[in-house]
């Protein structure tokens, strides 16, 4: 466990809403800041960020914790690498033992080495012609070096090891990097005789590398293998490159490869990504919501290209992403398009980038009917009723379908949809509250009330089980206490709830004291029902009058 002191210190170095706004675009409402969540799909925001009580919510998914719940979330990444990243990020010296620091230490090692082969790398590149030539052939300029870090491995089978050695790395702890492979004969470099592309993550540290071979030979790239820092799935190539100009635009451009991510940048388009040679994974998605809600998804026009189209709008539109794809002539892709026509033009490509029912027209899989079918499956993935509307629109015009065929028809794919695809939770305030979450709203908003309540409390007589670990939290927290303390305890589950109720527009403060004992009444009646029904069950007449009138008296001096 980490010390509460060290904690308190991440977490006042670290504002929350200075902390979320490099992630998400937020904006002052009232005395919150509110936004899209960058953990569901969403068009209209429920995401809420509280400056004062430095936690988020979000009232559409449930979401929600503090500033290092956010980074757990968000990084995909444990408690003791989030705090880890925190007090980097703030200056907070960590304690020096135990076992966290080992999982620290663990983490900021593979960190280290993997910059250290990066260096190693770029230094490498200088030192060889061969590979300054083949960037060169290939049009990429000493900026993009630069800017990409691209480096080069060099021919020979222990390079790297052996410089990394020098710097006192481990074989054990190389490999764990995955920059070298374990044979029969020993270690060896993972990257020979490639150029040197480095994945970075979100900030820009590295943690994998792409190698592409300098001439003919097979396979073309190799990737890192999957390390404790490196996940392929979720990873997109330039994305710490592009993640201001995409965050600017609202949008992003979804390359295939590497090349294509460095000349489109280099010719004035960086917010250019691209997957590492996976199709797109909602992991992906994930990493770009919080930056944009549109994308243009480009691939090469050939048979490949267009079926990997197909699939990657399905992905997007059911994640709520407004998608486009651009599908180069036969055989071009982003970077051989860039070179031989120039940004002027790839731009105007990128104007005229099809909507998703223009895109299945234009590229027929089956009949007008067949077309029709495959369009109104992508739009009851969409869950935003606009967008879903919109392109209901463009459909029936386009197929040439009245619209209120095609919405029938919608309806009814629709319905066979719905367990397939399930929407966010139901937001809180359609729910009826029940006395539990009304108490527990008012112990969290009126902490000097939490005395009395917790006193009065009966804990068995909590049916919620969430509810009631939590109140027992709370009652172990003693006098001074407030939403920061109970998140320090509090469970995944439990932490949604505080952090809800800490930001919804709760009880008034003039009923307050009428709200509570409403909520012991109606608890009261609820065990008195419940008694009754047993009464009455078993036969037991007296008992089951005496009850009812308990049960009488009790409702006429309440409510
Ligand atoms: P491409 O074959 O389209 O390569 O693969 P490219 O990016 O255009 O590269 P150049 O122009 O031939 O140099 C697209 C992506 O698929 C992955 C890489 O991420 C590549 O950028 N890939 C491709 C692999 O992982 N391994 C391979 O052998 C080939
Ligand atoms: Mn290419």
């Amino acid at each position: 466990m980490k010390s509460g002191r060290l904690l308190e210190d991440i977490k006042t170095k670290n504002d929350i809403v200075d902390f979320i706004s490099s992630y998400v675009q937020l904006k002052k409402s009232g005395q919150n800041w509110k936004g899209n969540c960058p953990f569901h799909s969403e068009k209209t925001p429920s995401f809420m960020v509280s400056p004062s009580k430095q936690i988020f919510h979000c009232f559409g998914c449930g979401a929600g914790g503090d500033i290092i719940t956010f980074v757990m979330k968000h990084e995909n990444i444990s408690f003791q690498e989030a705090i880890t990243l925190l007090a980097k990020r703030a200056g907070v010296p960590l304690p020096s033992e135990g076992t966290d620091k080992r999982a620290s230490q663990k983490y900021e090692k593979l960190r280290d080495v993997l910059s250290e082969a990066g260096r190693y790398y770029v230094t490498k590149l200088k030192d060889s012609a061969r590979a300054a030539a083949y960037l060169r052939d290939r049009g990429i300029d000493a900026g993009s070096i630069d800017t990409f870090g691209i480096g080069f491995a060099p021919a020979g089978w222990d390079n790297l090891l052996r410089h990394l050695r020098g710097k006192g790395c481990s074989d054990a702890l190389i490999k764990e990097a995955g920059l070298a492979v374990q044979g029969n004969k020993g270690f060896y470099d993972m990257f020979r005789h490639r150029i040197i592309f480095p994945i970075t993550g979100m900030s820009g540290g590295i943690i994998a590398f792409g190698g592409r071979a300098l001439d003919g030979s097979a396979p073309k790239y190799i990737n890192s293998p999957e390390t404790t820092v490196f996940k392929k799935s979720d990873s997109l190539f330039g994305l710490s490159a592009a993640k201001d100009e995409i965050r600017k635009q609202g949008r992003v451009i979804i390359a295939e490869g590497y090349m294509d991510v460095i000349i489109c940048h280099q010719y004035g388009f960086k917010q250019v990504v691209a997957p590492l040679g996976t199709a797109l994974t909602p992991g992906h998605i994930q990493k770009l919501r919080a930056l944009s809600s549109k994308a243009v998804l480009v691939f090469d026009g050939d048979a490949a290209g267009r079926s990997a189209a197909r699939r990657a709008l399905a992905l997007m539109c059911h994640n709520n992403y407004m998608a486009k794809v651009l599908l180069l002539p036969d055989g071009e892709d982003p970077d051989s398009y860039l070179r031989k026509y120039g940004a002027e033009s790839f731009d105007n490509q990128l104007r005229y980038a099809k909507s998703v029912v223009d895109f299945l027209f234009s590229v027929p899989a089956g009949d007008n009917i067949e077309i029709v079918r495959e369009a109104l499956t992508l739009i009851s993935g969409v869950k935003d009723l606009l967008f879903a509307g919109e392109m209901l629109r463009e459909l029936a015009e386009r197929a040439g379908i009245s619209e209120s065929t095609i919405r029938e028809e919608f309806k009814r794919v629709k319905g066979l949809n719905v367990t397939a695809v399930p929407g966010p939770r139901r937001a809180f305030s359609c729910e009826k509250k029940s006395e539990e979450h009304l108490l527990l709203s008012a112990l969290i908003s009126f902490p000097e009330k939490s005395d009395y309540i917790l006193s009065r409390l009966d804990m068995d007589d909590i049916e919620d089980k969430v509810i009631a670990s939590l109140l027992r939290k709370i009652a172990t927290l003693g006098e001074m206490w407030g939403a920061t303390q109970i998140l320090d305890i509090a469970d995944d589950e439990e932490r949604k709830m505080v952090t809800r109720y800490s930001l919804e527009p709760g009880l008034d403060p003039e009923q307050i004291d009428k709200s509570i004992e409403g909520c012991f009444r109606r608890i009261e009646q609820r065990k008195l029902s419940e008694r009754l029904r047993l009464a009455q069950t078993s036969g037991d007449a007296v008992l089951a009058n005496s009850l009812l009138l308990e049960k009488r008296s009790l409702e006429e001096r309440g409510l």
